[in-house]
């Protein structure tokens, strides 16, 4: 018999597991989390309340405290939300309740990859669309490739990661029409200008679902917490497939301790968002062509556009590395193979960036 006599499933086979390395650099802006960790009260709030809490018992199944509390922040009935481990988890429960093999997902490439990874993970066919030039999803493309997949599930994101884009409220308006299920992954809103969400075309949308999360806006990466938005009915079928007592007593109290904190974040997303726009002009005066972002990254292109050069991104993210800065490049991606993403974090943290940059830049 062989070492490994069970390999994974055969239509997993080609499916590279999730790397963002996390390397020990000083300085980390490549997976966009937030640089501030979460208000002191609130990590004291949860300490306080786990000593009176009995973890020999599971935790509330439907986790009602943190949803009730979520409810009144969102404005969202009870009934149309779901939590879970990160909105990882939250697309992981998705697609193993509307997924499956006899089912399409259309994502618009490039995007966040664990929509492709997750969708397939639970067997669900993957069909993939193209963006514009500056990342947008055209009216005639979002048609054409729903037209040509007749997608069960389409999926946007807005923010889009990494290009940082809002998404095209038209290219979002035509998936609704067509497709019986639309995802927007909104885990960047808060970084975005007032009124960019989509949350208001709830109301009219039965088939329309928001994702977002506590990982960014809310400095939260640690504790994993993830929710949607939608339609009652959604969340009936969802209760079909999540583990029993999935959201632990920690995680619980973690959420809704922060919701008591919601005022804290907004001057730290406002700091992030000024780091963001202070890289984005930087790079722009250092000649290199950047994406206008809304949210809490940029992503920037190495060299001249036209003419890709993946080795000399590679060499450009190792220097940085070099002087401890890790940022995000895409060395397995057709379209972003020389580009690169940079987180926004603190003022210094952006300092450091650019002058490694530029040290990297002038040696090359
Ligand atoms: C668009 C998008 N959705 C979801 C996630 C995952 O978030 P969570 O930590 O809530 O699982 C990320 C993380 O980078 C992301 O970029």
């Amino acid at each position: 018999m062989s070492d490994r006599p069970l390999g994974a499933r055969g239509d997993l086979a080609d499916l590279a597991p999730y790397i963002s390395p996390q390397l020990p650099a000083k300085v980390r802006l490549n997976t966009n989390e937030s640089p501030y960790p979460p208000p002191k009260e609130l990590v004291d709030e949860v300490a306080e309340a786990l000593r009176s809490e009995a973890l020999n018992r599971y935790p509330d199944r439907d986790a009602n405290a943190l949803v009730d509390g979520l409810a009144a922040r969102t404005g969202w009935s009870r009934e149309g939300l779901w939590i879970a481990n990160g909105s990882n988890e939250v697309l992981l429960h998705l697609f193993l309740a509307f997924g499956g093999p006899e089912r399409t997902c259309l994502t618009f490439e490039p995007t966040y990859s664990l929509f492709s990874n997750i969708a397939r993970i639970a067997g669900t066919q993957v069909a993939a669309g193209a963006r514009g030039p500056t990342w947008e999803v055209p009216d005639d493309t979002a048609q054409e490739a729903l037209d040509r997949h007749d997608p069960d599930i389409v999926v946007f994101c807005s923010p889009n990661n990494p290009t940082g884009a809002i998404e095209s409220a038209s290219a979002i308006e035509i998936a609704l029409q067509r497709a019986p299920m639309v995802v927007v992954d909104e885990a960047y809103i808060e970084f975005a200008r007032r009124g960019s969400s989509f949350r208001p075309m709830l109301e009219a949308h039965r088939n329309l679902v928001i994702v977002n999360t506590f990982s960014k806006a809310w400095s939260l990466a640690g504790a994993r917490l993830g929710y949607l938005m939608a339609t009652p009915w959604v969340i009936e079928e969802l209760l079909r497939v999540r583990l029993p007592y999935h959201l632990s007593t920690f995680t619980q109290l973690a959420g809704v301790a922060a919701l008591g904190h919601e005022d804290a974040g907004a001057e730290r997303v406002a700091a992030i968002a000024a780091e963001r726009d202070r890289i984005a002009a930087e790079l722009g005066e250092m000649g290199l062509d950047v994406y206008p972002s809304q949210a809490n990254f940029v992503l920037f292109e190495t060299g001249d556009r036209t003419q890709p050069d993946p080795e000399r991104t590679r060499a450009i993210w190792q220097g940085l590395l070099d002087r401890g800065v890790l940022v995000r490049h895409y060395p397995s991606s057709p379209v972003l193979a020389s580009t690169l993403r940079v987180t926004a974090g603190l003022p210094e943290e952006t300092d450091a960036f650019l002058e490694a940059l530029r040290t990297t830049l002038e040696e090359m």
